[in-house]
């Protein structure tokens, strides 16, 4: 790593930052009528549109250069290649063959990954279709009505997200549930709202340990034999899991569990069979334009000149916002109601995979590093937390992503969904003087009084950046290729801050902890005089409070 040349870069970037911190979004517009058409770009419809950013043409090429200077080129080359670049679990990061339509080969240690990739998706074709036509059937002979998939995180966020997104696209007849958490309520009422007779149970797991989705998966078996006998449920129940033989522990059978590889990253994994009740609810024939989709962005993000490669262009905006303006959240916003778990499916990937304080030396990082993600589909956060994006104290960049055209919605209330989109970025960048305030107060009959009273109360600082992804309608193929463009942007950045974007020791320490309370609070072995006194005053008050 070319430390100097990193160290130069980021200097460069502060004084950059420093010489136009008066220079509004606004300025850039006046100063700049073509700045749109420079400051956008057009990739198969998908329309990325990062002109209201506090950001020149300076800053961009200085933000190319430090990439540049981080190794980008060859750290992408080392993705592609299947070198081990998650370093911690010695791995590679091989989620882009399993959207290899078109021949590429993809090696792990060596290995050409692709045979066994198509012979599982082979696998999972004829197992989706098999539901969806009936020749895959109950115990009883009759049609699955309702599939639920039991997982959690990378196992439950992206089909769950995936299958509401794409809803327009799945049979009525088919009805699809997640269950996620370990509290029993999720399980428990998803148990009350199936028809078991007719329910088919998908446990996603990539390691088959995971103790919420053991648990909610036990708890499931055991209804389904209670209700329909023990001989019944193996009919009932399939897995995805890399785990085959815990899979079969569980009793799976093995000709129902489906394959991933430790190649492929939980949060990376919608692109496997974990996207088996997304084949099942839309086809197989449109889960691979899913997948062309994200092959789409793979060649984008393996061929485009860094100018105009846009998940490297996101991934370096969102430097610039967070290393260089400070800014410390990031807001995901999708003006489509079918998108509402985008942005927890973001949250997953963002946050787990950059969320991180040691470099791929055990260094301690010399940037900040993931910022907090959050969202919610336009326009009802408009009516909840927008009211900070505009006038709080701290400056929150936001994605806006719209189609142009809705799919299976009135086109009258699109017109106003997507009026509001375009307008909450333009307030954002423009905003409202005190002197503009108060002149419409003034103009609507107030004294100059009230007027000057009021005015601050309805000034909008402005200045606030965002980026708008405008596409034609929403389809399998855009939402693959969206998730794969948040997926390189994501490895962009962890490139920067030289960090291993693919392991999550993060989430470790709370689940060993856990796994001492439980027995404690099960009343199973008794208070450690090493435990905390808080810890143990909760533990006592959960006590007393079950009790009573
Ligand atoms: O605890 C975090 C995590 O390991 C995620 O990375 C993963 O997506 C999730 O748990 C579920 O893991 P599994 O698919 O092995 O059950």
């Amino acid at each position: 790593m070319p430390h100097k040349e990193i160290e130069q870069s980021v200097a460069a970037l502060e004084a950059h930052k420093r010489a136009v911190a008066d220079q509004t979004i606004a300025d850039l517009f006046r100063a700049d009528p073509n700045r749109f058409a420079r400051f956008h770009i057009e990739l198969d419809g998908l329309l990325f549109d990062f002109s209201k950013h506090r950001l020149d043409t300076t800053a961009l090429n200085l933000l190319i250069r430090l990439a540049r200077a981080a190794g980008l080129e060859a750290h992408r080359a080392a993705l592609f290649a299947g070198e081990p670049i998650n370093t911690t679990e010695h791995r590679p990061a091989l989620h882009m063959a399993l959207r290899n339509l078109s021949g590429r080969r993809f090696y792990a240690k060596g290995r050409d990954i692709m045979p066994e990739v198509i012979a599982e998706r082979a696998k999972m074709e004829a197992f989706a279709e098999g539901v969806r036509n009936g020749a895959v059937r109950s115990a009883s002979g009759a049609q699955f009505t309702d599939i639920v998939n039991i997982g959690i995180g990378g196992s439950d966020l992206g089909p769950a997200m995936a299958v509401r997104a794409l809803s327009p696209f799945v049979p009525d007849q088919l009805r699809l549930h997640t269950v996620a958490n370990i509290d029993g309520a999720a399980i428990g009422d998803t148990l009350k709202a199936v028809p078991l007779e007719t329910t088919l149970f998908i446990v996603c797991s990539k390691t088959f340990t995971t103790v919420e989705t053991i648990t909610n998966a036990a708890a499931a078996r055991k209804a389904v034999a209670d209700r329909l006998g023990e001989s019944a449920a193996a009919q009932h129940f399939c897995a995805v899991s890399a785990g085959l033989d815990r899979a079969k522990a569980f009793g799976i059978a093995e000709s129902r569990i489906f394959a991933f590889w430790d190649w492929v990253g939980g949060r990376y994994s919608i692109w496997s069979s974990i996207g088996l009740l997304l084949a099942i609810a839309i086809g197989m024939e449109r889960f691979e334009e899913f997948l062309a989709g994200g092959e789409d962005i793979d060649r984008h993000f393996l061929e485009a000149p860094f100018e105009r490669n846009l998940p490297v262009l996101m991934g370096l905006i969102g430097i610039w916002c967070r290393n260089f303006l400070g800014f410390c959240s990031h807001a995901v916003i999708p003006y489509d109601e079918r998108l509402a778990r985008f942005p927890a499916y973001l949250q997953q990937l963002e946050m787990e995979s950059n969320g991180k304080s040691a470099d791929l030396s055990g260094q301690r990082v010399q940037l900040a590093t993931a910022p907090v993600i959050f969202g919610e589909p336009g326009t009802n956060g408009q009516h909840a937390f927008f009211q900070m994006l505009h006038q709080g104290t701290d400056i929150v960049p936001v994605d806006f992503l719209v189609a142009a055209q809705p799919l299976n919605a009135s086109p009258s209330h699109h017109i106003l969904l997507l009026a509001n989109c375009l307008a909450q970025s333009q307030a954002l960048m423009q905003g409202r003087t005190l002197r503009e305030a108060e002149a419409i107060l003034r103009s609507q009959g107030h004294s100059a009084e009230v007027a000057a009273a009021l005015a601050p109360h309805k000034t909008f600082s402005g200045n606030r950046p965002s980026s708008t992804f405008l596409y034609r309608q929403m389809s399998p193929r855009v939402l693959g290729q969206l998730i794969a463009l948040y997926e390189h942007k994501v490895f962009v950045q962890g490139t920067v801050w030289n960090i291993n974007s693919f392991d999550q020791w993060g989430v470790e320490l709370g689940k060993e902890l856990a796994n001492k309370l439980a027995p404690i609070l099960a009343g199973q072995s008794a208070i450690g005089p090493d435990l905390d006194s808080s810890t143990a005053g909760l533990i006592e008050a959960a006590r007393m409070l079950r009790e009573h």
